[in-house]
């Protein structure tokens, strides 16, 4: 167990438990897998607002990433990202191996997703879920935590991670944080440094299609959708995975009917780095 200053740095599972043991509660748990941005600091901060001590944890997690993903050239950034932990007011960091989380290898039970883990980012990663829920639920046992911040930048995670926990009765309180934007309004992501400068201006695409469907909302889900697919076809170097506009509780797509609350997503290619972003709606004018 390492100290730089007073940010108490656990490797091991014993070295957590005995720093787990020494927070004063309610504990609030920030978990990443590192290359720790403006977004993870919003979360640690949120943290810092609402527990009494905060733990973030930084694990990388092989289960999440398919065979042709970016796992290899992740960026692994831990002496960075235990100062940003330390500056907005972590009190523990949990950084441990493979080996530490996995201990007999790849886990032979693993949490299953289910058809909510089939849909949007599930669709194109399969088995992505499976790998988030089946740590975040380790996570959670082994952190002991009394409340976990996610960002609402990972729409469908949160909403399975809230799924996991209330069907899994999880004690623990799931929190909510808003998604950080650059000033030009990309999402924060760790996957933004592989972007090169030209990569970086075509990513801006996303946000613009966002904010367009935004516009449309009052005009009902087909005109949301058209504004913003106007907006992706007109940068073909941005690959367009999906855009959807779903129910935000379901994540099944909105009829055309449908007034009230709706997530618009976006997933897209730019050059070698997958982006994802959304921002939540309300389509439809109320009638009268
Ligand atoms: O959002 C992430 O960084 C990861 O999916 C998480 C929740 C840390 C699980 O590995």
């Amino acid at each position: 167990m390492t100290r730089p200053s007073d940010l108490v740095v656990a490797r091991t599972r014993a070295e957590l438990a005995t720093a787990r043991n020494a927070l004063e509660g309610p504990v609030g748990v920030v978990m990443t897998m590192g290359a720790l941005h403006a977004g993870h600091a919003r979360l640690i901060e949120e943290a810092r607002r609402r527990a009494a001590s905060v733990l973030v944890t930084i694990f990388l997690n092989p289960l999440q990433f398919g065979p042709n993903e970016d796992l290899a050239r992740y960026p692994r950034t831990l002496d960075d990202d235990l100062r940003l932990a330390r500056e907005h007011g972590a009190d523990v960091v949990f950084a441990p191996g493979p080996d530490v989380v996995y201990p007999d290898g790849d886990p032979g039970v693993r949490v299953a997703a289910g058809p909510l883990g089939a849909v949007l980012e599930g669709a194109s990663r399969p088995g992505h879920f499976d790998g988030v829920l089946t740590v975040v639920n380790k996570l959670f046992h082994l952190t002991r935590a009394d409340l976990a911040f996610f960002g609402q930048k990972d729409a469908q995670q949160l909403l399975l991670v809230r799924r996991m926990v209330r069907d899994l009765d999880v004690p623990v309180e799931v929190v909510a944080v808003p998604t950080v934007r650059e000033e030009d309004g990309l999402a924060m992501s760790s996957r933004n440094r592989y972007l090169t400068p030209f990569d970086r201006e075509v990513a801006l695409v996303l946000q613009r299609a966002l904010r367009a469907g935004e516009a449309a909302a009052p005009e009902g889900p087909s005109a949301v959708r058209r504004a913003a697919r106007d907006v992706l076809v007109a940068e073909p170097a941005a690959r367009v995975d999906y855009l959807a506009l779903v129910d935000p509780h379901d994540l099944a797509d909105v009829r055309e009917h449908h007034q009230g609350e709706a997530l618009l997503a976006v997933a897209a290619r730019v050059g070698s780095t997958r982006l994802i972003d959304n921002v939540p709606l309300v389509v439809g004018r109320p009638v009268g």
